[in-house]
Protein backbone atom coordinates (compact mmCIF):
# COMPACT_ATOMS: atom_id res chain seq x y z
CA UNK A 1 0.00 0.00 0.00
CA UNK A 2 1.60 3.36 -0.87
CA UNK A 3 1.17 6.24 1.58
CA UNK A 4 1.42 10.03 1.79
CA UNK A 5 5.11 10.60 2.65
CA UNK A 6 5.07 12.88 6.01
CA UNK A 7 6.65 16.11 5.38
CA UNK A 8 9.15 17.18 8.29
CA UNK A 9 7.72 20.10 10.48
CA UNK A 10 9.65 23.16 10.52
CA UNK A 11 9.18 26.64 12.76
CA UNK A 12 6.84 27.73 9.23
CA UNK A 13 4.87 24.58 9.91
CA UNK A 14 3.91 24.90 13.69
CA UNK A 15 1.31 26.31 15.55
CA UNK A 16 2.23 28.58 18.40
CA UNK A 17 -0.15 28.42 21.38
CA UNK A 18 0.22 29.76 24.60
CA UNK A 19 -2.09 29.03 27.66
CA UNK A 20 -3.55 31.75 29.79
CA UNK A 21 -3.31 29.61 32.81
CA UNK A 22 0.17 29.41 33.00
CA UNK A 23 1.63 32.13 30.43
CA UNK A 24 3.39 29.25 28.85
CA UNK A 25 4.31 29.15 25.18
CA UNK A 26 3.75 26.11 22.74
CA UNK A 27 5.01 25.33 19.69
CA UNK A 28 3.01 22.17 18.10
CA UNK A 29 4.10 20.75 14.49
CA UNK A 30 1.73 20.88 11.45
CA UNK A 31 1.75 17.42 9.21
CA UNK A 32 -0.30 17.45 6.50
CA UNK A 33 -2.93 20.17 8.17
CA UNK A 34 -3.08 18.33 11.44
CA UNK A 35 -1.28 18.77 15.11
CA UNK A 36 -1.20 15.45 16.77
CA UNK A 37 -3.67 15.26 19.63
CA UNK A 38 -0.77 13.60 21.72
CA UNK A 39 1.34 16.89 21.06
CA UNK A 40 -1.20 18.65 23.53
CA UNK A 41 -0.40 17.00 26.09
CA UNK A 42 2.02 18.61 27.29
CA UNK A 43 0.43 21.80 27.99
CA UNK A 44 -0.96 21.25 31.44
CA UNK A 45 -1.53 22.57 34.90
CA UNK A 46 0.33 21.02 37.42
CA UNK A 47 -1.70 18.13 38.63
CA UNK A 48 -3.97 18.25 36.12
CA UNK A 49 -3.51 15.80 33.10
CA UNK A 50 -2.27 17.53 30.14
CA UNK A 51 -4.48 19.43 27.18
CA UNK A 52 -6.82 17.18 25.73
CA UNK A 53 -9.04 17.51 22.41
CA UNK A 54 -13.03 17.31 23.11
CA UNK A 55 -14.49 16.10 19.59
CA UNK A 56 -18.13 14.08 19.70
CA UNK A 57 -19.10 12.28 16.62
CA UNK A 58 -15.35 13.40 15.78
CA UNK A 59 -16.10 16.09 13.39
CA UNK A 60 -12.87 17.60 13.07
CA UNK A 61 -10.42 14.37 14.13
CA UNK A 62 -8.29 12.48 11.93
CA UNK A 63 -8.09 9.09 13.38
CA UNK A 64 -5.95 7.30 10.66
CA UNK A 65 -3.63 8.11 7.85
CA UNK A 66 -5.45 6.56 4.40
CA UNK A 67 -4.37 6.30 0.71
CA UNK A 68 -7.98 4.74 -0.29
CA UNK A 69 -10.35 7.44 -0.95
CA UNK A 70 -10.16 11.04 -1.27
CA UNK A 71 -13.32 13.43 -0.49
CA UNK A 72 -13.64 16.67 -1.39
CA UNK A 73 -17.03 17.55 0.38
CA UNK A 74 -17.15 21.53 -0.77
CA UNK A 75 -16.07 20.54 -4.14
CA UNK A 76 -18.57 17.60 -4.27
CA UNK A 77 -15.50 15.51 -5.41
CA UNK A 78 -15.26 11.56 -4.68
CA UNK A 79 -12.09 9.57 -5.87
CA UNK A 80 -11.02 5.92 -5.44
CA UNK A 81 -7.42 5.65 -5.22
CA UNK A 82 -7.06 8.66 -6.87
CA UNK A 83 -9.75 8.02 -10.13
CA UNK A 84 -13.14 10.24 -10.01
CA UNK A 85 -16.48 8.39 -9.16
CA UNK A 86 -17.82 9.63 -12.30
CA UNK A 87 -15.21 7.47 -14.66
CA UNK A 88 -14.94 4.51 -12.23
CA UNK A 89 -19.10 4.52 -12.62
CA UNK A 90 -19.17 4.64 -16.03
CA UNK A 91 -16.28 2.66 -17.44
CA UNK A 92 -15.59 0.20 -14.53
CA UNK A 93 -16.73 -2.74 -12.69
CA UNK A 94 -17.80 -3.35 -9.33
CA UNK A 95 -15.21 -6.68 -9.00
CA UNK A 96 -12.95 -4.37 -10.74
CA UNK A 97 -13.26 -1.52 -8.38
CA UNK A 98 -13.00 -3.51 -4.92
CA UNK A 99 -9.49 -4.46 -6.68
CA UNK A 100 -8.42 -1.09 -7.42
CA UNK A 101 -9.61 -0.52 -3.37
CA UNK A 102 -8.00 -3.22 -2.30
CA UNK A 103 -4.22 -3.15 -4.28
CA UNK A 104 -4.28 0.72 -4.99
CA UNK A 105 -3.77 0.35 -8.87
CA UNK A 106 -6.25 -0.80 -11.71
CA UNK A 107 -6.12 -4.84 -12.06
CA UNK A 108 -4.52 -5.57 -16.00
CA UNK A 109 -6.61 -8.30 -17.94
CA UNK A 110 -5.02 -11.25 -16.12
CA UNK A 111 -5.65 -9.70 -12.57
CA UNK A 112 -8.60 -9.10 -13.48
CA UNK A 113 -9.54 -12.72 -14.66
CA UNK A 114 -7.87 -14.03 -12.18
CA UNK A 115 -9.03 -11.77 -9.20
CA UNK A 116 -12.76 -12.57 -10.73
CA UNK A 117 -12.37 -16.73 -10.65
CA UNK A 118 -11.36 -16.45 -7.19
CA UNK A 119 -14.50 -14.37 -6.39
CA UNK A 120 -16.05 -16.97 -7.86
CA UNK A 121 -14.71 -19.82 -6.25
CA UNK A 122 -15.86 -18.93 -3.15
CA UNK A 123 -19.42 -18.05 -3.78
CA UNK A 124 -21.01 -21.13 -1.96
CA UNK A 125 -21.57 -20.97 1.57
CA UNK A 126 -21.40 -23.98 4.19
CA UNK A 127 -24.56 -25.51 4.80
CA UNK A 128 -24.47 -25.12 8.70
CA UNK A 129 -24.72 -21.39 7.68
CA UNK A 130 -28.20 -22.16 6.02
CA UNK A 131 -28.98 -24.05 8.73
CA UNK A 132 -28.14 -21.23 10.65
CA UNK A 133 -30.89 -18.88 8.82
CA UNK A 134 -33.34 -21.40 8.77
CA UNK A 135 -33.07 -20.26 13.11
CA UNK A 136 -34.05 -16.80 12.41
CA UNK A 137 -37.97 -15.69 12.58
CA UNK A 138 -40.06 -15.60 9.51
CA UNK A 139 -40.22 -12.14 10.02
CA UNK A 140 -36.27 -11.02 11.18
CA UNK A 141 -34.54 -8.11 9.23
CA UNK A 142 -32.38 -9.17 6.34
CA UNK A 143 -30.03 -7.24 8.21
CA UNK A 144 -30.06 -8.62 11.21
CA UNK A 145 -29.67 -11.84 9.50
CA UNK A 146 -26.78 -10.71 7.41
CA UNK A 147 -24.78 -9.09 10.49
CA UNK A 148 -24.97 -12.07 12.51
CA UNK A 149 -24.28 -14.28 9.19
CA UNK A 150 -20.82 -12.62 8.62
CA UNK A 151 -20.27 -12.59 12.38
CA UNK A 152 -20.49 -16.27 12.38
CA UNK A 153 -18.26 -16.87 9.18
CA UNK A 154 -15.18 -16.08 11.89
CA UNK A 155 -16.90 -19.29 13.32
CA UNK A 156 -15.90 -21.43 10.43
CA UNK A 157 -13.04 -19.69 9.16
CA UNK A 158 -10.56 -19.50 12.54
CA UNK A 159 -7.66 -19.45 10.39
CA UNK A 160 -8.97 -15.81 9.89
CA UNK A 161 -8.04 -14.64 13.19
CA UNK A 162 -4.13 -15.05 11.51
CA UNK A 163 -4.14 -11.17 10.55
CA UNK A 164 -0.71 -10.70 9.93
CA UNK A 165 -0.37 -13.32 7.20
CA UNK A 166 -0.62 -11.03 4.46
CA UNK A 167 -2.01 -14.51 2.04
CA UNK A 168 -4.53 -15.47 4.30
CA UNK A 169 -5.83 -11.85 4.70
CA UNK A 170 -6.39 -12.09 1.09
CA UNK A 171 -8.22 -15.30 1.29
CA UNK A 172 -10.77 -14.00 3.87
CA UNK A 173 -11.01 -10.78 2.18
CA UNK A 174 -11.94 -12.78 -0.83
CA UNK A 175 -14.37 -14.60 0.63
CA UNK A 176 -16.14 -12.28 2.55
CA UNK A 177 -16.37 -10.23 -0.93
CA UNK A 178 -17.97 -13.50 -2.71
CA UNK A 179 -20.01 -14.81 -0.04
CA UNK A 180 -21.44 -11.10 0.61
CA UNK A 181 -24.39 -11.64 -1.94
CA UNK A 182 -25.22 -14.81 -1.51
CA UNK A 183 -25.80 -14.03 2.26
CA UNK A 184 -27.97 -11.14 1.43
CA UNK A 185 -29.47 -13.47 -1.08
CA UNK A 186 -30.15 -16.13 1.41
CA UNK A 187 -31.53 -13.79 4.13
CA UNK A 188 -34.64 -12.14 1.11
CA UNK A 189 -35.22 -15.61 0.21
CA UNK A 190 -35.85 -16.68 4.41
CA UNK A 191 -37.87 -13.98 4.70
CA UNK A 192 -40.00 -14.74 1.71
CA UNK A 193 -40.24 -17.97 2.51
CA UNK A 194 -38.66 -19.20 -0.58
CA UNK A 195 -36.55 -21.89 -1.69
CA UNK A 196 -32.77 -20.94 -1.22
CA UNK A 197 -31.11 -20.48 -4.85
CA UNK A 198 -27.18 -21.41 -4.79
CA UNK A 199 -25.11 -19.57 -6.52
CA UNK A 200 -24.65 -20.09 -10.60
CA UNK A 201 -20.96 -19.62 -11.19
CA UNK A 202 -21.34 -19.00 -15.05
CA UNK A 203 -23.34 -15.65 -14.18
CA UNK A 204 -20.78 -12.63 -13.11
CA UNK A 205 -21.13 -11.37 -9.85
CA UNK A 206 -24.35 -8.84 -9.63
CA UNK A 207 -26.37 -11.09 -12.02
CA UNK A 208 -25.63 -14.01 -10.34
CA UNK A 209 -26.91 -12.07 -7.41
CA UNK A 210 -29.94 -11.08 -9.03
CA UNK A 211 -30.46 -14.37 -9.86
CA UNK A 212 -30.40 -16.04 -6.27
CA UNK A 213 -32.98 -13.45 -5.04
CA UNK A 214 -35.37 -13.69 -7.87
CA UNK A 215 -34.97 -17.20 -9.38
CA UNK A 216 -38.29 -19.74 -9.28
CA UNK A 217 -38.55 -22.37 -11.31
CA UNK A 218 -36.80 -21.45 -14.34
CA UNK A 219 -33.61 -23.36 -15.30
CA UNK A 220 -31.25 -19.90 -15.54
CA UNK A 221 -32.37 -16.64 -14.38
CA UNK A 222 -31.45 -14.06 -16.64
CA UNK A 223 -31.68 -10.42 -15.50
CA UNK A 224 -32.27 -7.88 -18.31
CA UNK A 225 -28.68 -6.15 -18.41
CA UNK A 226 -29.55 -2.57 -18.17
CA UNK A 227 -30.77 -3.54 -14.53
CA UNK A 228 -27.75 -5.52 -14.20
CA UNK A 229 -25.72 -2.68 -14.91
CA UNK A 230 -27.45 -0.26 -12.87
CA UNK A 231 -26.79 -2.29 -9.77
CA UNK A 232 -23.54 -2.69 -10.46
CA UNK A 233 -23.05 1.02 -10.51
CA UNK A 234 -25.02 1.05 -7.41
CA UNK A 235 -22.38 -1.07 -5.78
CA UNK A 236 -19.60 1.16 -7.48
CA UNK A 237 -20.78 3.98 -5.84
CA UNK A 238 -21.33 2.08 -2.40
CA UNK A 239 -18.03 0.72 -2.43
CA UNK A 240 -16.18 3.35 -0.26
CA UNK A 241 -16.38 6.03 1.29
CA UNK A 242 -13.90 7.11 3.70
CA UNK A 243 -13.79 7.48 7.22
CA UNK A 244 -17.78 7.00 8.23
CA UNK A 245 -19.69 6.00 10.85
CA UNK A 246 -19.70 1.81 9.54
CA UNK A 247 -15.92 2.12 8.25
CA UNK A 248 -15.11 3.88 11.39
CA UNK A 249 -16.72 0.93 13.58
CA UNK A 250 -14.77 -1.47 11.47
CA UNK A 251 -11.34 -0.06 12.18
CA UNK A 252 -12.60 0.37 15.66
CA UNK A 253 -12.81 -3.23 16.17
CA UNK A 254 -10.41 -4.13 13.51
CA UNK A 255 -7.82 -2.31 16.25
CA UNK A 256 -8.19 -5.26 18.50
CA UNK A 257 -6.71 -7.19 16.03
CA UNK A 258 -9.80 -9.13 15.78
CA UNK A 259 -10.80 -11.38 12.38
CA UNK A 260 -12.07 -9.32 9.38
CA UNK A 261 -15.47 -11.17 9.56
CA UNK A 262 -16.25 -9.95 13.15
CA UNK A 263 -14.81 -6.27 12.40
CA UNK A 264 -17.40 -6.03 8.75
CA UNK A 265 -20.27 -7.46 11.28
CA UNK A 266 -19.82 -4.50 13.32
CA UNK A 267 -19.87 -2.25 10.45
CA UNK A 268 -22.75 -3.81 9.32
CA UNK A 269 -24.30 -3.08 12.52
CA UNK A 270 -23.76 1.07 12.29
CA UNK A 271 -24.56 0.67 8.63
CA UNK A 272 -28.19 -0.50 9.48
CA UNK A 273 -28.86 2.90 11.80
CA UNK A 274 -30.83 5.47 10.02
CA UNK A 275 -28.80 7.82 9.84
CA UNK A 276 -26.36 6.09 7.71
CA UNK A 277 -27.12 3.45 5.42
CA UNK A 278 -30.81 3.06 6.52
CA UNK A 279 -32.09 6.27 5.21
CA UNK A 280 -32.87 4.93 1.91
CA UNK A 281 -35.49 2.46 4.04
CA UNK A 282 -36.52 6.15 5.44
CA UNK A 283 -36.39 8.40 2.25
CA UNK A 284 -38.71 5.84 0.73
CA UNK A 285 -41.43 5.91 3.85
CA UNK A 286 -41.00 9.34 3.90
CA UNK A 287 -41.92 10.01 0.19
CA UNK A 288 -45.02 7.63 0.68
CA UNK A 289 -46.10 9.36 3.76
CA UNK A 290 -45.58 12.53 2.22
CA UNK A 291 -47.86 11.23 -1.49
CA UNK A 292 -48.79 14.18 -3.16
CA UNK A 293 -46.84 17.20 -4.51
CA UNK A 294 -50.15 19.62 -2.37
CA UNK A 295 -48.49 17.74 0.69
CA UNK A 296 -44.91 19.01 0.25
CA UNK A 297 -45.05 22.75 1.43
CA UNK A 298 -46.59 20.98 4.51
CA UNK A 299 -44.07 18.22 5.51
CA UNK A 300 -41.16 21.47 4.31
CA UNK A 301 -42.57 23.39 6.85
CA UNK A 302 -42.39 20.52 9.80
CA UNK A 303 -38.79 19.88 8.78
CA UNK A 304 -37.94 23.36 9.59
CA UNK A 305 -40.17 23.75 12.88
CA UNK A 306 -37.52 20.37 13.86
CA UNK A 307 -40.63 18.13 13.86
CA UNK A 308 -38.36 16.19 11.54
CA UNK A 309 -35.70 15.05 9.06
CA UNK A 310 -35.71 15.45 5.54
CA UNK A 311 -34.39 12.23 4.88
CA UNK A 312 -31.96 11.83 2.16
CA UNK A 313 -30.49 15.38 3.10
CA UNK A 314 -27.32 16.47 4.45
CA UNK A 315 -24.11 15.31 5.14
CA UNK A 316 -21.08 15.35 7.56
CA UNK A 317 -18.96 16.06 4.96
CA UNK A 318 -20.40 16.92 1.42
CA UNK A 319 -21.69 20.58 1.78
CA UNK A 320 -22.16 20.65 -1.79
CA UNK A 321 -24.32 18.05 -4.29
CA UNK A 322 -23.13 14.70 -3.29
CA UNK A 323 -21.93 13.35 -6.51
CA UNK A 324 -22.77 9.90 -6.02
CA UNK A 325 -26.85 11.03 -6.18
CA UNK A 326 -25.59 12.86 -9.22
CA UNK A 327 -24.88 9.29 -11.37
CA UNK A 328 -27.62 7.65 -9.00
CA UNK A 329 -29.88 10.07 -10.83
CA UNK A 330 -29.11 9.37 -13.92
CA UNK A 331 -29.49 5.56 -13.11
CA UNK A 332 -33.09 6.28 -12.40
CA UNK A 333 -33.54 7.63 -15.63
CA UNK A 334 -31.80 4.12 -17.54
CA UNK A 335 -34.30 1.89 -14.67
CA UNK A 336 -37.33 3.39 -15.14
CA UNK A 337 -36.91 2.64 -18.72
CA UNK A 338 -37.10 -0.71 -18.16
CA UNK A 339 -39.59 -1.07 -15.36
CA UNK A 340 -41.82 1.97 -15.99
CA UNK A 341 -41.34 5.19 -13.80
CA UNK A 342 -41.52 4.76 -9.72
CA UNK A 343 -44.53 7.59 -8.93
CA UNK A 344 -42.76 8.26 -6.28
CA UNK A 345 -40.04 10.10 -8.62
CA UNK A 346 -42.24 12.89 -8.83
CA UNK A 347 -42.45 13.73 -5.02
CA UNK A 348 -38.92 13.07 -4.75
CA UNK A 349 -37.54 15.46 -7.59
CA UNK A 350 -40.49 18.24 -6.69
CA UNK A 351 -38.98 17.76 -3.04
CA UNK A 352 -35.31 18.87 -3.67
CA UNK A 353 -36.51 21.24 -6.00
CA UNK A 354 -38.47 23.37 -3.11
CA UNK A 355 -35.52 22.29 -0.86
CA UNK A 356 -32.83 23.47 -2.93
CA UNK A 357 -34.44 26.85 -2.95
CA UNK A 358 -35.96 27.13 0.46
CA UNK A 359 -33.62 29.33 2.75
CA UNK A 360 -32.98 26.79 5.79
CA UNK A 361 -31.17 23.91 3.81
CA UNK A 362 -29.44 26.82 1.45
CA UNK A 363 -27.99 28.26 4.86
CA UNK A 364 -27.31 24.65 6.06
CA UNK A 365 -25.78 23.60 3.05
CA UNK A 366 -28.65 20.37 2.87
CA UNK A 367 -27.71 18.80 -0.84
CA UNK A 368 -29.29 15.20 -1.64
CA UNK A 369 -27.28 12.46 -0.75
CA UNK A 370 -26.31 9.17 -1.79
CA UNK A 371 -30.12 7.39 -0.36
CA UNK A 372 -31.83 10.43 -2.13
CA UNK A 373 -32.65 8.49 -5.13
CA UNK A 374 -31.07 5.00 -4.30
CA UNK A 375 -34.48 3.71 -2.32
CA UNK A 376 -36.31 4.71 -5.95
CA UNK A 377 -34.13 2.66 -7.89
CA UNK A 378 -33.91 -0.20 -5.44
CA UNK A 379 -38.00 -0.53 -5.31
CA UNK A 380 -38.23 -0.32 -8.99
CA UNK A 381 -35.84 -3.34 -8.96
CA UNK A 382 -38.51 -5.33 -7.10
CA UNK A 383 -36.03 -5.31 -3.41
CA UNK A 384 -38.48 -4.37 -0.95
CA UNK A 385 -37.16 -1.60 1.34
CA UNK A 386 -35.76 -4.31 3.98
CA UNK A 387 -32.84 -4.83 1.70
CA UNK A 388 -32.12 -2.08 0.45
CA UNK A 389 -29.45 -1.58 3.40
CA UNK A 390 -28.24 -4.80 2.72
CA UNK A 391 -27.72 -3.71 -0.75
CA UNK A 392 -25.22 -0.95 0.33
CA UNK A 393 -23.62 -3.19 3.13
CA UNK A 394 -22.62 -5.62 -0.13
CA UNK A 395 -21.19 -2.35 -2.13
CA UNK A 396 -19.56 -1.17 0.92
CA UNK A 397 -17.35 -4.51 1.68
CA UNK A 398 -14.62 -4.34 -0.43
CA UNK A 399 -14.09 -0.41 1.15
CA UNK A 400 -14.50 -2.01 4.50
CA UNK A 401 -12.09 -4.72 4.06
CA UNK A 402 -9.18 -2.36 2.02
CA UNK A 403 -9.35 -0.02 4.93
CA UNK A 404 -9.32 -2.79 7.18
CA UNK A 405 -6.22 -4.07 5.26
CA UNK A 406 -4.69 -0.60 5.70
CA UNK A 407 -5.36 -0.40 9.39
CA UNK A 408 -3.71 -4.02 10.43
CA UNK A 409 -0.58 -3.07 8.33
CA UNK A 410 -0.54 0.53 9.92
CA UNK A 411 3.11 0.67 12.43
CA UNK A 412 1.61 3.79 13.95
CA UNK A 413 -1.88 2.46 14.23
CA UNK A 414 -3.32 0.95 18.32
CA UNK A 415 -5.90 -0.14 19.66
CA UNK A 416 -9.32 2.76 19.45
CA UNK A 417 -9.58 3.58 22.76
CA UNK A 418 -10.96 7.21 23.04
CA UNK A 419 -10.57 9.66 25.63
CA UNK A 420 -13.46 10.93 27.55
CA UNK A 421 -14.65 14.57 29.74
CA UNK A 422 -15.82 12.81 33.00
CA UNK A 423 -18.40 14.46 34.29
CA UNK A 424 -20.29 12.18 37.00
CA UNK A 425 -19.67 12.23 41.11
CA UNK A 426 -16.70 11.13 42.16
CA UNK A 427 -15.66 8.88 45.45
CA UNK A 428 -18.11 8.37 47.31
CA UNK A 429 -19.18 5.60 49.84
CA UNK A 430 -21.04 2.83 49.22
CA UNK A 431 -24.94 3.30 50.51
CA UNK A 432 -26.63 0.15 51.86
CA UNK A 433 -29.99 -0.78 50.55
CA UNK A 434 -31.72 0.24 53.86
CA UNK A 435 -30.61 3.62 53.87
CA UNK A 436 -31.18 4.84 50.15
N1 LIG B 1 -33.24 17.60 7.47
C1 LIG B 1 -33.39 18.73 8.18
N2 LIG B 1 -32.41 19.38 8.83
C2 LIG B 1 -31.19 18.83 8.76
C3 LIG B 1 -30.94 17.63 8.04
C4 LIG B 1 -32.01 17.01 7.39
N3 LIG B 1 -31.85 15.89 6.69
N4 LIG B 1 -29.63 17.30 8.17
C5 LIG B 1 -29.09 18.26 8.92
N5 LIG B 1 -30.02 19.17 9.28
C6 LIG B 1 -29.81 20.42 10.07
C7 LIG B 1 -29.59 20.08 11.54
O1 LIG B 1 -30.81 20.08 12.24
C8 LIG B 1 -28.68 21.21 11.94
O2 LIG B 1 -29.45 22.37 12.07
P1 LIG B 1 -29.12 23.47 13.22
O3 LIG B 1 -27.76 23.99 12.84
O4 LIG B 1 -30.21 24.44 13.13
O5 LIG B 1 -29.09 22.69 14.51
C9 LIG B 1 -27.79 21.42 10.72
O6 LIG B 1 -28.59 21.00 9.60
C10 LIG B 1 -26.49 20.65 10.74
O7 LIG B 1 -26.79 19.26 10.90
P2 LIG B 1 -25.98 18.24 11.80
O8 LIG B 1 -26.95 17.26 12.37
O9 LIG B 1 -25.09 19.00 12.73
O10 LIG B 1 -25.07 17.55 10.71
P3 LIG B 1 -24.27 16.20 10.89
O11 LIG B 1 -23.07 16.33 10.04
O12 LIG B 1 -24.07 15.88 12.33
O13 LIG B 1 -25.28 15.11 10.31
C11 LIG B 1 -26.41 13.67 8.84
C12 LIG B 1 -25.18 14.57 9.05
C13 LIG B 1 -26.51 12.64 9.98
C14 LIG B 1 -26.25 12.90 7.53
C15 LIG B 1 -27.68 14.56 8.80
O14 LIG B 1 -27.60 15.49 7.75
C16 LIG B 1 -28.95 13.74 8.70
O15 LIG B 1 -29.46 13.27 9.71
N6 LIG B 1 -29.50 13.54 7.45
C17 LIG B 1 -30.67 12.73 7.28
C18 LIG B 1 -30.30 11.24 7.31
C19 LIG B 1 -29.59 10.81 6.05
O16 LIG B 1 -29.98 11.11 4.94
N7 LIG B 1 -28.50 10.04 6.25
C20 LIG B 1 -27.69 9.48 5.16
C21 LIG B 1 -26.34 10.10 5.13
S1 LIG B 1 -25.43 9.51 3.77
C22 LIG B 1 -24.95 7.96 4.24
O17 LIG B 1 -24.78 7.63 5.39
C23 LIG B 1 -24.73 7.01 3.20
Amino acid sequence: MTDTPTVEPTKADSLSMRDNRTGREYDIPITDGTIRAADLRQIGVKGEPGLATYDPGFVNTASCRSAITFIDGDLGILEYRGYPIEQLAEQSTFLEVAYLLLHGELPTQAQLDEWVLSITYHTFIHENLKQFIEGFRYDAHPMGMLMATVSALSTFYPAASKIDDPENRMLQITRLIAKMPTLGAFAYRHQQGKPYVYPDNSLSYTANFLAMLFKMSEPTYQADERLVHALEVLFILHADHEQNCSTNAVRSIGSSQVDPYSAVAGGIAALYGPLHGGANEAVLAMLKRIGTTEDIPDFIAGVKDGKEKLMGFGHRVYKNYDPRAKIIKKACDDVFEVTGVNPLLKIAQELEKIALEDEYFVKRKLYPNVDFYSGLIYEALQFPAEMFTVLFAIGRTPGWLAQWSELVQDKEQKIARPKQVYTGIRSRDFVPMSER
